[in-house]
Order: structure tokens, then sequence, then C-alpha cells
């Protein structure tokens, strides 16, 4: 005991630990340190806290993957598979990302409906908007590096949208890609950015946002009645301090080491459960695949892009993410005094709450997309079909391999981007559907040049069968 006093001690006098410990304890406002409604201030920390689990997890995968466009992939199932735990290790990484995503937008909710960025902490704001947009283009460079089908088809498409800019749209989507196209410089490019460039950067602004936060002090919960006037709100601010405030440490801190466990606790919990993302199909440039998948947390913007009305995608893909980004920029130097409680800004808590229904709902449709053929739906087992052999099976095979059922249903099977299939002899003659089939229709190819004729009567004999062929097999076996 005396050892490790004397060892404290040696450190405190060459550290100036004393004033450490005493920083630690200045005062913060009692609703931070209260256990009702601490909670509310707890989503930041947190969200560092992620970022600082990112960084670890990030730095042992960089040992062993291989930025290369050969060497990628397999790197990352040598990952996978080989290496020990290294499953884990590629799930808490992608489990953190998802959590980090999660944690700044609660965090950035919470200080937009207290009103917190006005007067004195605009910048606190500014920069937090900042790590909003890094935490964003993170998450996006993380999914490149994938180097699946999926990671690779997003961000040939999200360069679609650079490419609409007006003026430097080119130029713009050449940078992003480090040339025309992915290629292996675009992997260099996303793997500096991922790993060193944009680390860098949060952590810099993570520097300036703390100071800030330690500079001004940890805002107050708002009450109604008490409008934020940069003349008085100092004076008034520290006034309260002196006589209500509580020491951050151990009274704010509990909580924030609490939250923080918890969160890597079930980033880790969720890993040892679904294990790692990915990596999905291989890239073959040879394919082209009609539905990249976005990861989850991009998954609203992808159902709004294929909800949105024809003629105005430069709308949405464009200049709502401009007007987004400058409202958020404008908003403190537009709105930084005045009433900060929500219940004096229904606006705010309107604009939150319908943004908050609003991102749950898209990616809930985002997840399911229905409005992309499903290429990885299964073919119709036999029992199903009702025959091993014959043109009913082979019409069923070729339902499945031309595609068709990547679009169409048919008795629960398939994709749902086309009218299901299951009735459709009996909606139409088979001249109809032969016409449909060959010259196409609407969003659906025209097959007239894939299909022979007998590969044509396969298909119209399988579809043929299905409204009278396994429900009245079915039927009979009941008998
Ligand atoms: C890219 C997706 C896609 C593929 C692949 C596709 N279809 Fe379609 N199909 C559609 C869409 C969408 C419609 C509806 C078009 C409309 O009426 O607006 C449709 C309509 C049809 C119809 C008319 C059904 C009705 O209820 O109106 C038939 C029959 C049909 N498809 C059969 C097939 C067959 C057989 C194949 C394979 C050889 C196939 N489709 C491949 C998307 C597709």
């Amino acid at each position: 005991m005396g050892l490790l006093r004397a060892i404290w001690h040696w450190f405190e006098v060459r550290l100036g630990l004393d004033k450490v410990t005493e920083a630690l304890k200045h005062p913060v406002p009692p609703e931070a340190a209260s256990y009702k409604t601490g909670w509310l201030y707890v989503f930041g920390n947190a969200t560092m806290v992620v970022f600082l689990h990112q960084v670890v997890t990030g730095a042992i995968l960089a040992t062993t993957y291989i930025p290369s466009p050969a060497n990628a992939y397999e790197s990352l199932l040598f990952i996978n598979n080989e290496v020990t735990l290294g499953w884990l290790l590629r799930g808490m990484h992608f489990y953190g990302a998802s959590a980090m995503v999660v944690l700044i937008s609660l965090h950035t909710a919470r200080v937009f409906l207290t009103a917190s960025y006005k007067f004195p902490r605009e910048l606190n704001w500014l920069t937090g908007v900042a790590l909003l947009v890094l935490t964003l283009a993170m998450a996006f460079t993380g999914q490149l590096l994938r180097w699946d089908q999926d990671g690779i088809w997003t961000v040939a498409v999200a360069t679609q949208f650079a490419g609409r800019v007006p003026l430097i749209g080119a130029e713009f989507a050449q940078v992003i890609l480090a040339g025309g196209s992915v290629s292996g410089s675009t992997l260099s490019r996303f793997f500096a950015l991922h790993v060193l460039i944009m680390p860098l950067l949060i952590f810099a602004i993570i520097g300036v946002h703390v100071y800030l936060v330690l500079y001004h002090g940890i805002s107050e919960l708002p009450q109604s009645g008490q409008p934020v006037d940069p003349k008085t709100y100092r004076s008034r601010y520290q006034a309260y301090l002196e006589r209500h405030g509580r020491p951050y440490w151990p009274d704010v801190t509990s909580k924030e080491i609490a939250v923080g466990t918890g969160v890597i606790a079930i980033i880790a919990l969720l890993a040892f459960i679904f294990g790692p993302k990915g990596p999905g199909e291989p890239p073959d440039p040879t394919v082209l695949v009609a539905d990249p998948q976005p990861d989850w947390f991009f998954r609203w913007y992808y159902a709004l892009l294929a909800y949105q009305p024809r003629g105005i995608e430069n709308f949405v893909m464009v200049y709502a993410p401009l007007i987004i980004g400058l409202v958020l920029i404008l908003l403190p130097f537009v709105a930084n005094r005045g009433e900060r409680s929500p219940l004096r800004r229904p606006w705010a808590v309107g604009i939150t709450v319908v943004t908050g229904i609003m991102l749950v709902v898209l990616t809930g449709a985002g997840l399911k997309a229905p409005w992309v053929p499903e290429f990885a739906t299964e073919p119709l087992p036999p029992e199903v079909i009702g025959a091993t052999s014959g043109p009913i099976y082979e019409g069923a095979q070729l339902f499945h391999s031309e595609g068709c059922q990547a679009c169409h249903s048919v008795l629960g099977y398939g994709g749902s981007y086309g009218p299901d299939l299951t009735d459709v002899a009996q909606r139409f003659p088979p001249h109809e559907i032969t016409l449909r089939i060959m010259n196409g229709i609407a969003d659906m190819p025209p097959y007239r040049d894939t299909l022979t004729l007998d590969e044509l009567n396969a298909i119209l004999a399988f579809l043929h069968s299905i409204e009278a062929g396994p429900d009245d097999e079915a039927r009979s076996t009941r008998d």
C-alpha cells in the first residue's frame, strides 16, 4: 500500500495530477448529475467511447486486411475463418459502426430538442455537425473496404449522385472514385480516408468539441420562460453553478462509465450472436447488380430514392442533402437566443418527431426493399412444382434461371418487384401472357431474344400448371 501510494505520489508531482483531479471535480448543472435527468446527457460521451472502440478494433483489423482489389475480399474471409477471434473482431467493428451512427443521431436530437446550440455554444454545435458528417462518411467508406458486390455498387451508385452536382459534378465523382470507375485506386483512396485522414480529423474535432464543452460548461436543462440572452446568460449560468453545481467526477462520470460499458457489451453481444457482416458476393464487374444493398444505416435513403416521384431525382440526390447541411450550419446563427424549452418550441419538437418517424419507417422499407428484384430467391422446391421432370419442371427451372422469379413470386416464392404470377393463367389467356413475356412491359425487359420457343412453352406450361397443379394435388392427397 505504502509503495503504491509512493508511486502515485511520484507521478502526481511530475504530471501535475492533482490539477487534473481538481479539474475533474468542476461543477456541472445538477440535472446532468441527477439519476432522473442525467441520462439525457450520456449520448455524446457514449458516441466518443464507441469511436475509440472503432479505432482499436479497426487498427487490429488493419494489421491483416489487404487494401488491394486482388486481395481485399480474400483477406476478409481469412480474418473471418482463420484468424483467432477474427470473426468477432469484424462483427464488433460493424456493430460498433452501427452504434456510433445511432448514438450520434440521438445526441444530435437531444441537443436540438434542448436548444443547447444557442449562445454561447454555437461552435459546440458546428463542430458537432462536422463530427456527424464525418461519422456518416466513415460508415460509407467502410462499406467499400468490404470489396464485395454490395459495397462496390453502393459506391458506384453514390458517385452517380455526386455526378449530378451542377458545374463540378464530373470532377467531384472523379475525385471520389480516383478515376472514371470503381477500381483499385478507389480502394486505396477509401482506405486512406477511412483509416487515416478521417479518424485524425475526428480526433482533432472531438478535441475542440470537448474543450468547448469544458469551457462553456454542460448546458443546464431549459426552463420555459427563461430565454437565452447573450448579455446575461453567462453570469446567470455561473450563479446557478455556484448555488446548485455538482462535481463532474464522480456524479456524471459514474453514469458515463456505466453507459459506455453497457454499449460496448451490447456491441460485443451482437457480434457474438450475429457474427461478422459479410463479405457478401465476391466482386464481379461483369455482373451488373441492379440492387446494391447498402448497410442498414443508409437504407432509409435508399428507400427515399425508390419512392421519390419521377422527375425530382436531382432534388432528392443533390439539393436536399445540401439544404439539410445548410440548415444545420445556419441554425445556431439564426436562432442563437430566445426560448430553449421544447415546450415553447413546438416546431423543433415536431421536426424531431417527424424526422425520427420518417427515418424508422424508411429504414424498415429499405430493409425489405420490395421495389428491387430479389436475386437471392430460392428456386421452387419440387413438391411445390409438383413434378421432377418434363416441361412443367423445366419451366419452373427457367422461371428461376431466367430471372423471372427475381421480380415475380409464385406461391410465395420470389421477389415482389412485379405482380404475383400465382394466378396469372386465370387472369390472362396464353397468347396474352406470351405477348407480355416476349415484348416486355413497362419495367419488365422483353425476352424475345433470350427465350427459345421451347423454353417459352415450358414457362407457359409451368405458369398454367400452378392454378391447377399443386393445389389440386394437395387437395387430392388430403381427401
Ligand atoms: C426486372 C423485373 C422483371 C423480370 C426479370 C420479369 N418481369 Fe414480368 N413483369 C415485371 C413487371 C414490373 C410487370 C408489370 C408491368 C406492368 O404491368 O406495369 C411484369 C408483368 C408480367 C406479366 C403480366 C402479369 C400481370 O399480372 O400483369 C407476366 C405474365 C410476366 N411479367 C411474366 C414474366 C416472365 C415469364 C418472366 C421471365 C421470363 C418475367 N416476367 C421477368 C417485371 C419483371
